[in-house]
């Protein structure tokens, strides 16, 4: 079905069992499944098959605006996450507000596909440097095209869930935690994330990590100090359910203080 003369033989029809079979394991719907896997998802996808990064794409975590992400199964039998950017027009829209101001993409495409690979270098690049500052996010592993693939943060039963659907045991720990990580993030990997919120928290064995790092920026883009105050207001905001007072100003020069 998915033949292409660009596509190697053994592997699309390898690909299209593998799609086959992840429709018939969660009942998506051929259409939606159509929209996530156009060409160049193909490809990369073929790529990531045949340099051995994933065995198995084994069901949808999330599905979202942007991007859906799955989970996948590696040929030692190790869980993955793949993240998989639509590059439909309504996320370019999104992203170019993003990308535009940071000096380490100057040089970008002009076209929508080629913004919305970069921006899948920049998810993973900003992953790169949360982890060199130690700060808990999903190790990225490759990337290509508008596909990205990660640690997996969860386990067998299913992945982690977000910050804003567990009920913490020591709320005060994860929100000094939290605000560590935004000031770590700062300091020391030079980003802010700019997404901040309990829908991009995972919570797993008792510790957040910070996902979806698409928008991070420099700490040098034009808006990066507008996007830090954002993302300490997010948090401090959503700890107020759990009693938990905060100083936002005070937050804010204690994360940019260098
Ligand atoms: N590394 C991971 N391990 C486990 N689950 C993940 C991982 N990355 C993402 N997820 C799951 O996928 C969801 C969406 O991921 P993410 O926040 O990165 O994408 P998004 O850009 O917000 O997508 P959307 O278009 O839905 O807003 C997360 O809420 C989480 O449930
Ligand atoms: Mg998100």
């Amino acid at each position: 079905m998915y033949s292409d003369r660009f596509l190697d033989k053994k592997v699309t029809k390898r690909l299209d069992r593998e799609i086959q079979a992840l429709i018939d394991r969660v009942g998506a719907d051929r259409k939606t499944l159509d929209e996530v896997f156009d060409k160049s998802t193909l490809l990369g996808l073929e790529k990531l098959i045949s340099n051995r990064i994933i065995d198995i794409l084994d069901f949808p975590i999330s599905t979202g605006k942007e991007g859906n992400v799955f989970r996948g199964v590696t040929p030692d039998k190790e869980y993955v996450a793949i993240k998989i950017y639509r590059t439909s027009t309504s996320t370019f829209k999104h992203i170019s507000n993003y990308i535009i101001g940071d000096p380490r993409f100057q040089s970008m495409h002009k076209n929508r596909r080629g913004i919305v690979f970069l921006w899948t270098k920049k998810e993973f690049k900003n992953l790169e440097r949360l982890h060199e500052a130690k700060v808990k996010a999903p190790k990225p592993i490759t990337k290509i095209n508008n596909i990205l693939v990660m640690e997996y943060i969860g386990d067998s039963k299913g992945a982690a869930p977000m910050l804003r659907d567990v009920k913490l045991e020591n709320p005060e720990s994860t929100f000094s935690t939290l605000i560590d990580f935004i000031s770590r993030m700062y300091k020391k990997a030079n980003l802010v994330h700019g997404d901040m919120s309990a829908f991009n928290v995972l919570m797993y064995k008792n510790q957040p990590y910070i996902i979806d790092l698409g928008q991070g920026v420099l700490i040098e883009h034009p808006q990066a100090h507008e996007f830090l105050k954002r993302d300490i207001h997010n948090i401090i905001q959503f700890f107020k359910k759990y009693d938990i007072e905060a100083d936002e100003t005070e937050i804010y020069k204690n994360v940019t203080k260098k």
